[in-house]
């Protein structure tokens, strides 16, 4: 109910300013006011740059504080020696891997600077002929703006009372309109999960209509990432395309490394958006490489990161207050007070972290640092809560 409520007061003030619009004489403008409105802004990078240096505890962007691992970084100072070529061979080095690693082939594989740029490649190539992306709201922004920035709209479901996507819900928006189809699993801001079986029965059958994007940038961090993960559908030849990053367990938010796996001639279409090859340094793909071996390293991350986890969920409880079950790196929990006002008494405190608004209540969401981190946190939490 607060949902559809949210949902019309959307609507309706975006329809007011597009009419203010027309008032002014600008008709094209007005005509894509309204997705372009829905959509969250872009962050605004002067604030970030401004607040940076005040963080004691940088618990804003989800970045794993244990990164790179040992390994990576001897790879990678290794490949600065041969800064002076072009990174084909590691980079292909370390596209075989990926696919060995995934259980399909190269051709499967595309690689990115960060899978950003895979999800600027999707919002660009379905968007170039109009049409919709549906995706659950709230969820990761970046392809949506993107799609919309361009002229795509932006069809968007709430989640269900568990925080899931509604996977029922999404299927029956599916239409001629819809150019793609994009799901965010764990999601991003909630922390939360779709089950895998009914995820994999959604794509089975949405499949054969329209492409399923599925950005699992955090399927590391949860208990079974294999059964989890949608990678399989990609082996039983789905119209399905499942995005990775280096950015999160790995701890190469920095480095920039991303990857697709998808159907070859899926990977052939994106990389019509990207700069090929050309899109990763000889560095970070050396670096990549060796952490992708580097087993021991991952399973400490998601290790220290439960503690992390499971610290804070200890603070909030004991602070009288709760949270949505975490599957990431980071937690969103309700606020009872302004979330603006909330980030910057927290900032004044050394912590910094990000506030959210929707179902008419507003949220902390706080990423997982290291233990002092948290205890930075919970301090401040303490003080202001
Ligand atoms: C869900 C999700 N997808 C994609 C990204 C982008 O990651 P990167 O470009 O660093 O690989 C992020 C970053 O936080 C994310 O949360």
């Amino acid at each position: 109910m607060a949902t559809e409520l949210n949902r019309r007061d959307w609507i309706r003030s975006s329809a007011l300013i597009a009419a203010g619009l027309y008032a002014v004489g600008l008709p094209k403008l007005a005509k894509a006011a309204p997705a372009s409105l829905l959509v969250p802004p872009r962050a605004d990078m002067h604030k970030i740059l401004a607040d940076l240096p005040r963080m004691q505890a940088r618990l804003t962007s989800n970045e794993n504080p244990f990164g790179p691992s040992e390994k990576a970084k001897a790879a990678l100072m290794e490949a600065v020696n041969s800064g002076n070529r072009y990174p084909r061979d590691s980079v292909m080095a370390l596209r075989a891997a990926i696919a060995k690693e995934e259980g399909v082939s190269e051709e499967h594989i595309l690689l990115g600077a960060g899978s950003s740029e895979l999800l600027l490649a999707a919002a660009l190539k379905y968007s170039s002929k109009g049409g919709s992306i549906l995706s659950a709201d709230p969820t990761y922004a970046s392809l949506v703006r993107s799609a919309v920035d361009v002229g795509a709209g932006w069809v968007k479901v709430p989640l269900t009372k568990d925080f899931a996507h509604d996977l029922d819900a999404m299927e029956k928006k599916v239409n001629d309109d819809i150019s793609l189809v994009y799901i965010v699993n764990p999601n991003n801001p909630t922390a939360t999960i779709t089950p895998s079986d009914k995820l994999r029965s959604f794509c089975e059958s949405v499949s054969k209509r329209k492409p399923i994007f599925i950005d699992e940038a955090y399927i590391d961090y949860v208990a079974d990432p294999k059964k989890q993960s949608m990678v399989d559908l990609v082996q039983k030849g789905q119209n399905v395309i499942i995005a990775r990053t280096f950015s999160k367990v790995h701890g190469f938010a920095g480095l920039r490394v991303g990857y697709v796996v998808a159907q070859p001639e899926m990977v052939k279409e994106l990389g019509k958006y990207t700069n090929g090859a050309g899109n990763l340094s000889a560095t970070s793909a050396s670096a990549a490489l060796a952490s992708l071996q580097d087993k021991e390293f991952t399973k400490f991350c998601v290790q220290k990161n439960q503690e992390a986890k499971d610290f804070t969920y200890g603070v909030l409880k004991k602070e009288g207050y709760t949270y949505l079950p975490s599957h990431t790196n980071f937690i969103m929990f309700p606020l009872k007070m302004n979330g603006k006002k909330f980030s910057e008494e927290m900032l004044k405190r050394g912590v910094g972290l990000r506030n959210w608004e929707f179902y008419d209540q507003q949220w902390c969401r706080v990423s997982l640092g290291t233990m002092e981190d948290m205890k930075l946190f919970a301090d401040a939490f303490k003080q202001i809560s």
